[in-house]
């Protein structure tokens, strides 16, 4: 794709960039989805950040005209975008979760968890308001969104972020620094639950790679432009929800609640175990595939669990 200098030159304010990118994402298909859900948002993601200016300023406040270098680099950013379908996030090394910002690259998924919606509201009304949270664990925890998100959500606890790759794990550490909880989340390198030994968690929370063999050939460009170790999970997208409903009893408190997403391998899930009560939780805000079991539910489904 080749932005031309007319139209750099001709194209003088922030809300000229956004409908022209509109038209152009459009164009080209590329896929919204990380991040955001529509080529609108995604255009003016990329204006603004090439503004270096906060995603709530307003458009129509951007000082005009703007200056040449910074249409240049708001063509610059478009034309990435297009060429390479990096998702947005990776060109501007910032994604939001629960209202807070994370710094992403490729060594980790971008943040678009359902789970947001449960922390921002206190996992209620799974988690009654008077009790205290002591010990979160989040299972592959990539930038470490889930985690830091529980730790604001729950002042008073500690909170572990497990991940098995020593990458990630490096961007979850520098987002911990960022949101200064270093006292509070720990990350810790675990093939799921192996590094974990004799802990227990008020709350164990987890999205883990669901995604299955077919699904994943499907899958948009932006997609595979993540790391696949995040996102693999075998024939049916079940390797791991499978092995955390087996290992998850030793590792809960007697009033835990086990909090996973599956996505579209809810399915799947259900028809392997259709004696499991899974309660599927439903969002406000779009998402699906998220169940919750409390720890004495996983302890009455032990013995299946274990004979998967
Ligand atoms: C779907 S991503 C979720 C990342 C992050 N929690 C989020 O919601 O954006 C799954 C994460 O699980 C990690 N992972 C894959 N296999 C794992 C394993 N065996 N044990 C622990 N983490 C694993 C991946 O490295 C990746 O960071």
């Amino acid at each position: 794709m080749q932005i031309t200098d007319e139209t750099i030159e001709t194209l003088d304010s922030a809300e000229a960039w956004v409908y022209w990118g509109v038209d152009c994402f459009e164009q080209h298909g590329i896929y919204c989805g990380h991040g955001t859900d529509n080529v609108l948002d995604e255009a003016a993601w990329l204006v603004l950040a090439a503004l270096e200016m906060p995603l709530d300023v307003s458009l129509a406040n951007v000082p005009q005209p703007l200056a040449p270098l910074q249409r240049r680099a708001i063509a610059n950013l478009f034309q990435q975008r297009v060429e390479t379908r990096k998702p947005a996030a990776y060109l501007t090394n910032e994604a939001w979760f629960c209202g807070l910002r994370f710094y992403v690259d490729e060594r980790v998924l971008v943040p678009r968890s359902p789970i947001g919606e449960l922390i921002v509201n206190g996992f209620a009304p799974w988690w009654p308001d008077q009790s205290p949270v002591s010990r979160v664990l989040d299972i592959g925890t990539g930038s470490g969104c889930i985690a830091i998100a529980c730790a604001h959500a729950f002042p008073a606890a500690v909170v572990d972020a497990a991940d098995i790759s020593l990458e990630a794990l490096a961007v979850t550490q520098q987002n911990i620094e960022l949101h200064q909880l270093d006292a509070r989340v720990n990350r810790v390198e675990s093939d799921l639950f192996s590094a974990l030994d004799g802990r227990r968690y008020d709350i164990i929370v987890s999205n883990p790679p669901y995604v299955d063999a077919e699904d994943i050939a499907l899958m948009p460009e932006e997609f595979h432009h993540e790391p696949p170790l995040g996102l693999v999970a075998g024939t049916d997208g079940l390797d791991f929800a499978v092995r955390i409903l087996q290992d998850a009893p030793r590792y809960l408190t007697a009033e835990g609640v086990l909090i996973v997403e599956v996505g579209n391998s809810d399915a799947a899930l259900a028809q392997r175990f259709p004696t499991v009560p899974f309660m599927w939780l439903e969002f406000e805000n779009g998402g699906h595939g998220v169940f919750l079991l409390t720890a004495q539910e996983l302890a009455e489904y032990h013995e299946l669990f274990l004979a998967a």
